[in-house]
């Protein structure tokens, strides 16, 4: 039985891409700063803050222990502050930085230790279509994530020599708590800049994060897929 690191997995893209795998027949650790919402036989909760260094390398620990691999990692995780830079105040900052770039590095580095015997290991970043769209009112969301594709980039290169591939999903805006506080308007006309014009669902997700994981896509590294038509 292949077993898949999720992280974010109380709710959200995190919890529905978590029942995805479980009922694809993989075994899903996840984790998020509360408690487990998924009850499945499969499925392993851990209540930890993604950016908690000692927690994370404490989850890797406890994995090697109970299950000795794992064969892939999404770094689903994330908060995003919707804002104009000037009413941005320094701790959303912090918590945005702390959460999406040096959670998912954390992450990367001690899950990594954990793939050698996979025979298919895989990374996946999440990234955002706010990114390449330069949306206002996303600029320390977006530079988070910014971060996360660079993070991406160099990780494919420097994790080659172990057969993991690294690379990144940039969904568009799906309807989430993550985006429930963006006027409609607003909502509407950052759909309009993309070239298929509809919210992305957890079906967009699944499947792009499918073709990463297959054994396949052993040639494919360092890359950032955007949903929708963003370039
Ligand atoms: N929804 C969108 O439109 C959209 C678009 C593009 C990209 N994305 C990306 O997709 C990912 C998931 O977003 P979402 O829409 O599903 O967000 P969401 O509904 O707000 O869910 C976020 C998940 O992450 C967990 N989480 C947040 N901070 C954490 C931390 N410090 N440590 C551990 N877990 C933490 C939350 O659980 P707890 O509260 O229990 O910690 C929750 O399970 C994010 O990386 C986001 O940037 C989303």
């Amino acid at each position: 039985m292949r077993t898949i690191v999720i992280t974010g997995t109380r709710k959200g893209i995190g919890k529905a891409i978590a029942e995805h795998y479980l009922a694809e027949g993989f075994e899903v650790i996840g984790c998020s700063r509360g408690n487990a919402s998924i009850k499945h036989a499969n499925y392993q909760h851990f209540s930890l803050d993604v950016s908690d260094e000692e927690a994370v390398i404490d989850m890797a620990r406890a994995i090697r222990e109970s299950h000795g691999k794992i064969d892939a990692l999404l770094n689903n995780a994330g908060i995003a502050s919707m804002n104009h830079a000037l009413l941005t105040p320094g701790e959303t900052v912090s918590r945005v930085l702390q959460t999406n770039v040096v959670g998912t590095f954390l992450f990367c580095r001690e899950m990594t230790k954990l793939m050698r015997r996979s025979s298919a290991p895989r990374i996946v970043n999440f990234s955002t279509v706010a990114h390449p769209l330069n949306l206002e009112g996303e600029a320390i969301y977006a530079a988070s994530k910014a971060a996360v594709e660079s993070l991406t980039r160099i990780l494919a290169r420097e994790l080659a020599e172990l057969k993991i591939t690294v690379n990144a999903l940039g969904p568009t805006p799906i309807d989430t708590d993550l985006i429930r506080g963006v006027p409609p308007k607003k909502m509407q006309a950052l759909i309009n800049r993309q070239a298929i014009t509809r919210l992305g669902e957890v079906r967009d997700v699944c499947n792009a994060i499918d073709f990463f994981l297959q054994a396949e896509s052993d040639f494919i590294t360092g890359q950032i897929l955007y949903l929708g038509g963003v370039s």
